[in-house]
C-alpha cells in the first residue's frame, strides 16, 4: 500500500526516520538561515522573547524531554529563566505566572489535547504563545500568535524520533536569536555547530550493528533496564527510557546520577542492565563514580561517552559536538537500542500496544 512505499526500503518507519535526522539537521540551517548566513526569525518571534521575563514550555511525552533541553538552552545562551511543564499537569496545577510570561507550546503533530487545554487557559488569561511544531497548519499552530517549524518532514512511526531532535536544534536557533537581540556575546555558532551534528549523527547511523549486538546483550531477556546521567545526559536519559518503553515494553528509567544512592539503587541486582551517558565534561568523573557504584551492586553496565572524554571501558564513543548540542547525538544510539531491543522482542516497532501517535483526548 502507499505507506509501504514510503518506508522504501526500510523495515520500519522508526529506523527511516532514525537515519533521515542528519537530513533534517541540514534542512532545519537553510530553513532558518537567510543568504548571509544570518539566524532567519521573524520579528515578532523575537520580540515576544526578548520582552518576556520568563518563558514557560508546556508540552507531552518527547516533546516534554526536548523542552528539558530547551530550558538549558534558552537559559544559558539567552539569560531567560524558563520552566518546564507537562501540559496535562499544568492545566489542573497551574503554577504562579510571572509578570511577563511567554508560552512555548512544542508538539510534533501540534494537536495534543493536553497541551491544547493549556493553550485555551493562558489565551484567557491574555498571555502569548508560541508553537513549535512538525504540523504547520495544527490546531496548535492556528491558535497560538507565533509558530516555528521542524521542517523534519512526516513522522509516521509512533514512537517519536527526528521530532526531538529538530525540536532541539530549532530550540537552540531560538535561543541564540534571542541572545543576539539582548546584545549577549556568544561565542557559538548554531548554523556551524549543527553542520557538526549532522555529521555525527551520520557517523552514528553508520553504526547500526553495534548498537544492534548492545541491545542483544543487554536487552534480549531483560525485564527492566535504567539510564542513568547528569545534567543535560539526564534529560536525554528520559527520553532513551522513554522510547525502550513505548515499543520494547521493557521497564525503563532514567535518573539523575546523583540521586541513585536516594532510592533508586535498592534495585539494581545481579545482571541489571544500566545505560550510562557520560558526554558532560563537568560531571564525567561524578557519572563514572555512580556507574562504578551500580556495577558494584552487580549491574551488567554500558557507557556511552564522547570522544575526548572517554575511557578503555565505554561501549559507544560519539563524536564530539558543542557542548550545548549533545543530546542531538547522544540520544540517537538509544534510539536505535530500543529499536533493535523491540525488534528482537518481536514487538511490533512502528505501532505499539496502547499508544497513538497524536493523542486528541484529554
Ligand atoms: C503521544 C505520542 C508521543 C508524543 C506525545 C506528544 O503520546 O505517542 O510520541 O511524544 O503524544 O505528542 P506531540 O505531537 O504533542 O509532540
Amino acid at each position: 500500500d502507499a505507506s509501504d512505499i514510503e518506508k522504501g526500503t526500510y523495515p520500519h518507519f522508526m529506523l527511516k526516520e532514525i537515519d533521515e535526522q542528519p537530513f533534517v539537521m541540514r534542512n532545519i540551517i537553510n530553513k532558518y538561515q537567510n543568504e548571509n548566513g544570518k539566524l532567519k526569525l521573524d520579528d515578532d518571534i523575537r520580540k515576544a522573547m526578548t520582552d518576556a521575563d520568563r518563558v514557560y514550555i508546556v508540552a507531552c511525552g518527547t516533546s516534554y524531554h526536548a523542552g528539558l533541553v530547551g530550558k538549558q538552552l534558552i537559559e544559558n545562551i539567552a539569560e531567560i529563566p524558563v520552566e518546564v511543564h507537562i501540559a496535562s499537569e499544568f492545566v489542573y496545577n497551574m503554577p504562579l505566572l510571572s509578570k511577563k510570561p511567554l508560552f512555548i507550546f512544542i508538539s510534533q503533530s501540534g494537536e495534543t489535547a493536553d497541551s491544547r487545554a493549556v493553550l485555551v487557559e493562558i489565551k484567557k488569561l491574555g498571555h502569548k504563545a508560541l508553537t513549535i511544531t512538525n504540523v504547520p497548519g495544527s490546531t496548535l499552530s492556528r491558535e497560538a500568535n507565533y509558530t516555528l517549524n521542524l521542517y523534519a518532514g512526516p513522522e509516521i512511526a509512533v514512537a517519536s524520533t527526528k521530532a526531538y531532535t529538530a525540536q532541539i536544534a530549532v530550540l537552540a536557533i531560538l535561543a541564540v536569536d534571542s541572545a543576539h537581540a539582548k546584545g549577549i556575546e556568544l561565542d557559538f555558532n548554531p548554523m556551524q555547530e549543527l553542520a557538526i551534528v549532522a555529521n555525527a549523527m551520520e557517523t552514528l547511523c553508520n553504526q547500526k550493528e553495534q548498537m544492534e549486538n548492545i541491545a542483544r546483550e543487554y536487552l534480549a531477556v531483560s525485564r527492566n533496564c535504567f539510564f542513568i546521567g547528569r545534567s543535560a545526559d539526564f534529560y536525554v536519559c528520559l527520553e532513551g527510557a522513554l522510547k525502550l518503553k513505548e515499543i520494547s515494553y521493557i521497564q525503563a528509567e532514567g535518573f539523575a546520577g546523583g540521586e541513585l544512592k536516594h532510592g533508586t539503587i535498592a534495585l539494581i541486582e545481579e545482571g541489571t542492565p544500566v545505560i550510562a551517558l557520560a558526554t558532560q565534561e563537568h560531571v564525567n568523573l561524578s557519572i563514572r563514580g555512580n556507574v562504578k557504584e551500580v556495577a558494584a551492586r552487580g549491574a551488567y553496565t554500558c557507557i556511552i561517552s564522547m570522544d575526548g572524554m572517554q575511557d578503555e571501558e565505554d561501549r559507544i564513543v560519539l563524536p564530539a559536538v558543542h557542548e550545548y548540542l549533545t543530546p542531538l547525538v547522544s540520544v540517537l544510539p538509544l534510539q536505535l537500542i530500543s529499536y533493535y531491543a523491540a525488534l528482537h522482542r518481536d514487538c511490533d516497532v512502528d505501532k505499539p500496544r496502547n499508544l497513538a501517535k497524536s493523542v486528541t483526548v484529554e
